[in-house]
């Protein structure tokens, strides 16, 4: 009843026609393959703010959604080099990566930052993936869970049961992130069902089901599979593998049905 929602979060890389030969190698691969995606896969790249136009429309006809990295609380206002939900819109931008733990280490985004962010996302109808998880040295300490459920408490405060329906969840370890260390599929699944526990306790049990998890970090076609086998594991969200279309697109593809 979730579908697998797969995002690649391509960072601070690609220019111009490196993203639309991109976005193209993709569509030739996962096109063909469109009848057979379209009921058990969600598609999502998020490329960097000055890319949307020029990948917005490299994806016309497409199932393939447009992601946005992150974005300002404000509709508008003095706060220069920043990009409001507003500008997004046009572009067609579906959803927004928010407190990705990049964003959390080098811009010092804190929860309560985040939060305004989740809340301005959903004002404007563009859904949040809230990303949550640890790092190594708060894993070694057996932190793991008081850090997730903090950054979760703290990114849904104020969330109302029918916004879940919006939102997304992303479980990204710290230690996983571009380390070529993936959680094993064990590891995350047991952070994946504590998250649903929580939703469930928070929203209730229809509306936790129905919440999507993605798992994120070192996401490779080798461990796509057994990672999206996971019963609360229901998407990823993919770096590095992200920016070659054969491995994003073997990680689409990874364990359909
Ligand atoms: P990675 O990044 O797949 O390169 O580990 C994941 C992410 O940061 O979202």
């Amino acid at each position: 009843m979730r579908k697998t929602l797969i995002v690649g979060n391509w960072k601070m890389n690609l220019e111009r026609l490196g993203a639309r030969s991109l976005v193209s190698a993709i569509r030739s691969k996962l096109d063909p393959q469109s009848a057979r995606l379209k009921e058990q896969r969600e598609i999502a790249v998020a490329p960097p703010f000055v890319l949307l136009y020029a990948v917005s429309q490299e994806l016309a006809g497409s199932d393939i959604l447009l992601a946005a990295q992150n974005m300002h609380f404000e509709d508008s206002g003095a706060y220069t080099g920043e990009v409001s939900p507003p500008m997004l819109k046009p572009f067609g931008v579906r959803y927004v990566i928010l407190g990705h733990s990049e964003r959390r280490q080098f811009f010092k985004e804190t929860d309560d930052l985040i939060n305004k962010k989740v809340k301005a996302a959903l004002r404007h109808r563009i859904n949040p993936i809230l990303c949550v998880g640890e790092t190594a040295d708060q894993r070694k300490e057996g932190r793991t869970l008081d850090v997730v459920m903090a950054q979760l408490e703290g990114g849904l405060e104020g969330i109302e049961a029918s916004q879940l329906s919006s939102l997304t969840i992303a479980y990204e370890p710290v230690w996983a992130i571009g380390t070529g260390v993936n959680a094993t599929p064990e590891q995350a699944q047991e952070v994946h069902g504590i998250i649903r526990n929580r939703l469930q306790a928070r929203f209730g049990t229809e509306l936790a089901q129905g919440a999507r998890i993605l798992y994120g970090g070192s996401v490779t076609p080798e461990n796509a599979a057994s990672l999206l086998a996971m019963p609360d594991i229901d998407g990823a969200l993919v770096g590095g593998a992200s920016l070659k279309a054969d491995s994003f697109a073997a990680i689409v593809m990874a364990g359909l049905g």
